[in-house]
């Protein structure tokens, strides 16, 4: 499979790309960073560094500096003021691409076309200004999994909204209504399942070599903060469940429906809206949310033992 990245390392994003540079079957073709967990330009920094130290070194090009039409937003409360819990170290020897990561979304499938997939692990933003560049995107890449959003479980950054759809509400919606034919969504219904609990932990804090040990330190200050929300030595591997679902779609169970983002709501910006009633009478009062769109594939269950299995053997070559 030959990814595009669309990332906003983050510690779990950076946890995402060190399992894809372990399997044999994933080629990280192109990264672009987004602001998000910190901004765009540190973003790529930190891709650059976990790239160098996997031995990895596609083009890294530095993303929206902001959302659609909000002001930024960053979460260095959950991922450390650097992004990565504390521990980012030297700078990368590797710098930036030249362009932006929208326009290399849009050369690239061009260049490409149906060959593509592209793992959207950050807000949406690169990926909703790729589309309005290129209206034709949905048609030119292979297939598309983006990590975000809470269908049938509450938020995280709010009640209602998980992260990344919060942090640019105007791209998710435009995204999820852009016509991709092959579209997964790795949302909080599917990585609130897969936390890392205290016995994988203690197995990673065991496990020798480079990767281990940077791995180790990444999650830190990551699974303190996750260890105070959740009351357990826990934390929650959004980013890599989405790579792993990406490669291996048999670790997951879908729902297909069509989505659309809560932009007006006073206390729910940012939620995913859906009709989850399962009727087609017209007894029932219809809704617009959806209305029209191409479904996509909701993760509902996901194979939790195999997924925690995968990420520890990923860390420890
Ligand atoms: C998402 O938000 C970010 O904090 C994480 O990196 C993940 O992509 C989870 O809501
Ligand atoms: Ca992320």
């Amino acid at each position: 499979m030959r990814i595009i990245l669309d990332t906003d390392p983050g510690v779990d994003d950076a946890l995402a790309i060190m399992y894809l540079a372990a399997q044999s079957d994933a080629e990280i073709v192109a990264v672009g960073s987004v602001h998000g967990n910190v901004p765009a330009p540190l973003g790529a920094l930190n891709a650059l560094r976990v790239l160098e130290l996997v031995g990895l070194n596609p083009p890294v090009t530095v993303g929206a500096a902001r959302p659609l039409a909000q002001p930024l937003q960053t979460a260095e409360f959950v991922h450390g003021d650097d992004g990565l819990g504390g521990h980012a170290g030297d700078p990368p020897t590797g710098t930036v691409a030249p362009g932006s990561a929208a326009e290399q979304i849009v050369r690239l499938a061009r260049a490409n076309p149906g060959e593509l997939t592209l793992l959207a692990l950050g807000p949406l933003t690169n990926v909703a200004l790729a589309v309005l560049l290129e209206p034709d995107l949905p048609n030119l890449l292979r297939s598309v999994v983006v990590m975000g959003g809470a269908v049938t479980v509450p938020g995280n950054i709010t009640p209602y909204a998980d992260a990344n759809f919060y942090h640019d509400p105007e791209a998710a919606d435009l995204v999820l209504g852009a016509g991709f034919p092959d579209l997964i969504l790795v949302g909080l219904d599917a990585t609130e399942q897969a936390r890392a609990g205290s016995e994988w932990l203690a197995s990673l804090a065991a496990a020798e070599g480079p990767r281990a040990s940077f791995a180790n330190k990444l999650l830190d200050h990551y699974a303190r903060f996750y260890s105070n929300m959740f009351g357990e030595h826990s934390c929650t591997l959004h980013d890599p469940l989405a790579a792993a679902i990406m490669l291996d779609q048999k670790l997951a169970g879908y729902r297909e429906m069509p989505l659309s983002i809560e932009l007006n709501g006073t206390h729910t910006r940012g939620q995913v809206v859906s009709d989850l009633r399962l009727i087609s009478s017209d007894a029932y009062i219809t809704t617009s949310a959806g209305a029209g769109r191409v479904p996509v594939k909701v993760v509902e269950t996901v194979d939790v033992p195999t997924f925690l299995d995968q990420m520890l053997k990923a860390l420890q070559l």
